[in-house]
């Protein structure tokens, strides 16, 4: 059980599988601009994981990202609360092991996913290089005094 201090706990093994969905995610990342491809999976209470992958466009602005994609497909299925997301990226031809960094939420991700908490605590965000290097975090670690109508 990992414990981030805020009784949030996740076991383990579902880290690793979530990082292994958005793995196999990242591989049908759509990314001829940038190069850079993405894989993210999302945990819904239920156990159930949706993933997604970064998807660009030729009109730059149109490109949206790996974790909008996964969320949008969890919530336009009916779910409503994410208990963990995970997500990994690197540049073409390298794996996400090899990147120089972790590939953080950008901002507006980040508001999207602080839009759908579990229904107990804080989503967690677990971005991975590896199924045994990552790092997890809250999303209001990573966006606080977040905007709230
Ligand atoms: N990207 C993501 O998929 N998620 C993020 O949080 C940051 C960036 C994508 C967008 C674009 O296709 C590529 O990474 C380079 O910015």
């Amino acid at each position: 059980m990992k414990d981030n201090g805020q009784n949030i706990k996740i076991k383990e093994e579902n880290i690793r599988l979530l990082i292994r969905e958005a793995m196999h995610a990242r591989e049908m990342a759509y990314a001829p601009y940038s190069g850079y491809l993405v894989g993210a999976a999302v945990f819904v209470p239920s156990g159930r994981i949706y993933t997604g992958c970064n998807v660009e466009n030729a009109s730059y602005g149109l490109s949206i990202c790996a974790e909008r994609n996964a969320i949008h497909k969890a919530v336009s299925e009916g779910q409503r609360h994410i208990d963990a997301i995970a997500i990994t990226g690197a540049p073409i031809g390298k794996e996400p092991s090899e990147a120089d960094t972790m590939a953080y939420p950008c901002g507006a991700c980040r508001q999207v996913i602080a839009e759908f908490p579990p229904g107990e605590g804080e989503t967690l965000v677990i971005v991975a290089k590896s199924e045994e290097d990552y790092e997890v975090y809250t999303i209001s670690e990573l966006l606080p005094k977040t905007f709230h109508v």
